[in-house]
């Protein structure tokens, strides 16, 4: 049975891969070391799946102990590579921190995909690695511009790293282009679990539904789109999760034509904030508390995907439309909540 090491396992759409992989027939283990997650993840995992994933709760910048999870686990037939911060403003204020957070990680695990010949490799990328398209949407090659942020940056040069890797080793690598990953696995097992006040939109929306946060801010509605507000191509993190499994499988099935393939992953549908707001508040029955602010600097004004080439060559298909990943993502909320107010009550 192939083996597949899934870094961040224990994040938002590591712990949607695991599931996916283990349903479709794949032991896995997971490197995480829960700075930026939970290890309740993989209570939701087991629950779904009735797997217990192994998690090492280990830091990819430290190698030696990378290496000794790849010793112990020579079986390792794929390596899908999530863990890092991704938090754009955070970025801004702290860049050091996420060039050597990613970039160290990154490099130590390549070096160990290297040394055990580890045949397939996939990376988390981002639409971000696009900053302002001048045409949209945006296909695999339409040109990548300069990051908006550190936090974009790093995904360029993850994804240069790993092509001028791929060039020598016997590796084979996908990077997968993710535009807005939103909603939670439909069991509300799983789900987005945010550190702190939530930078992205839909968990600002569902706490704020929920009553965590009093109001939440739409920033800016005097940018050039129908309403005035950004467009995005939000992408259910299920379908995501499960273009992971289908990234592998192609990789393992050697249909790859070369050795670094570009694959952007979104629905294809731009949807602007407010539309999004609206969208919620129609699924959820609540009347969303929100006001129209300045705009947040970084922000691309519009972006979505052409996703062409995952369908036609992976076989990915969309299954969950805007009202699912607003019905999951306020679903999971409520979960949360009602297990944050029985633990209160204990
Ligand atoms: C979406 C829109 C905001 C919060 C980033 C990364 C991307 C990916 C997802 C990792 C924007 C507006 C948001 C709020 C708002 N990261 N917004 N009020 O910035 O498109 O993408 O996160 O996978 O790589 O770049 O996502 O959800 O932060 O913002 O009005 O409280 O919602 O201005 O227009 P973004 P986002």
């Amino acid at each position: 049975m192939a083996k597949i090491l899934v870094t961040g396992g224990c994040g938002f759409i590591g712990s949607h891969t695991l599931v996916d992989l283990i349903e479709n027939g794949f032991q896995v283990i997971s490197i995480d070391n829960n700075s930026r997650s939970s290890a309740y993840s993989l209570q939701g995992i087991a629950e779904i799946t009735g797997t217990q994933v192994k998690n090492y709760t280990i830091d990819l910048k430290n190698y030696d102990e990378t290496r000794a999870v790849f010793q112990e686990n020579p079986d390792i037939t794929g390596v899908i590579h999530f863990a890092a911060y991704k938090a754009v403003g955070e970025s801004v204020a702290e860049p050091i921190l996420y060039y050597e957070n990613n970039l160290f990680g990154l490099i130590n695990l390549i070096k160990c995909v290297e040394e055990f010949n580890v045949p397939d490799f996939v990376f988390s990328s981002s639409c971000t690695v696009y900053g302002n398209p001048d045409e949209i949407p945006v296909t695999e090659n339409t040109p990548t511009k300069k990051a908006e942020s550190p936090y974009g940056a790093t995904k360029q040069m993850g994804e240069e790293i790993l092509r001028d890797f791929s060039k020598k080793a016997t590796s084979s690598v996908i990077l997968l282009r993710y535009f807005n990953p939103v909603g939670a696995h439909p069991s509300a097992l799983i789900g987005e679990l945010p550190i702190g006040r939530p930078q992205n939109l839909v968990p600002a929306i569902t706490q704020t539904a929920i009553g965590k946060l009093p109001k939440m801010m739409v920033y800016g509605n005097d940018y050039p789109t129908r309403d005035g507000s950004c467009i995005r191509d939000y992408i259910h993190v299920c379908d995501i999760a499960h273009a992971h499994t289908l990234a592998i499988q192609y990789l393992a099935a050697k249909k790859n034509k070369t050795h670094c393939e570009v694959f952007n992953l979104g629905t294809g549908d731009g949807v602007t904030v407010l539309e999004a707001i609206h969208t919620f508040e129609e699924v959820s029955g609540v009347a969303l508390n929100y006001e129209i602010g300045p705009r947040r600097p970084g922000d691309v004004i519009a972006i979505y995907a052409n996703n062409n080439l995952a369908v036609q060559e992976l076989g990915w298909e969309i299954h969950y439309d805007l009202k699912a990943m607003m019905k999951t993502a306020w679903a999971w909320e409520q979960r949360i909540f009602q297990a944050e107010q029985q633990a209160k009550n204990n």
